[in-house]
């Protein structure tokens, strides 16, 4: 059986991106990470793709703060289609994608959020639940589209919320619960297709 091919985006320290190679090199997982891409020249998900061994990138964004310049974005799908992506796994990319990217890649952009969606989306999601005062919150993984963590749900799971937290050490409890999340969802892709 051929392994599914994954493109992998990321902005930040890349723990997530960290365990789903890990699963892949322990052979828990049948898929090949093809490219690793950040819109930050310093962020440790680059750092873990070198130490993998995997092709990696820096694209610079553009003028804007919350997506990628267009022309930056076409040239994403460039790089994607040519290392022959079939999946791509959002992985702390703290960017929302448009056209270019979900025309090219249609219901084959997931992503992973650190709530029970439809329940705080965007940043800090778990300060959120912790002052809405919640007492339990979770994980999500769910399909990309136009709107912010908006898209139809793959998968979730629940974490608790502890009367002392911080949010520190709740987005600790939640990032584990992440980590064995989004390997589980893409080793379905990867038997499914
Ligand atoms: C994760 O907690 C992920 O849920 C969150 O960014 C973190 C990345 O951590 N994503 C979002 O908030 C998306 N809206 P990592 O770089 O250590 O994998």
């Amino acid at each position: 059986m051929s392994k599914l091919a994954l493109g992998i985006l990321g902005s930040g320290k890349g723990s997530n991106c960290r365990a789903i190679l890990e699963q892949i090199r322990a052979g828990k997982l049948a898929a090949e990470p093809c490219l690793i891409v950040s819109d930050a020249l310093d962020a440790g998900i680059l750092d873990i793709a070198r130490e993998f061994d995997v092709a990696n990138a820096y694209l610079p964004p553009g003028k804007f703060r919350t997506r990628l310049e267009p022309a930056v974005e076409m040239e994403l799908v460039k790089m994607l289609e040519e290392a022959g992506v079939e999946l791509v796994v959002l992985a702390g990319f703290m960017r929302v994608l448009k056209e270019p990217m979900l025309e090219a890649f249609p219901s084959r952009i997931i992503n992973l959020h650190p709530s029970l969606l439809p329940k705080y989306p965007g940043v800090e999601a778990w300060t959120q639940a912790l002052a809405a005062g919640e007492k339990v919150t979770g994980c999500t993984v769910h399909y990309v589209d136009a709107g912010i963590d908006s898209g139809e749900i793959i998968a979730q799971r629940t974490v608790p919320i502890w009367p002392n937290d911080t949010p520190q050490s709740l987005h600790a409890r939640i990032q584990i619960a992440e980590r064995e999340l989004y390997p589980e969802v893409i080793r379905s892709f990867s038997s499914t297709r």
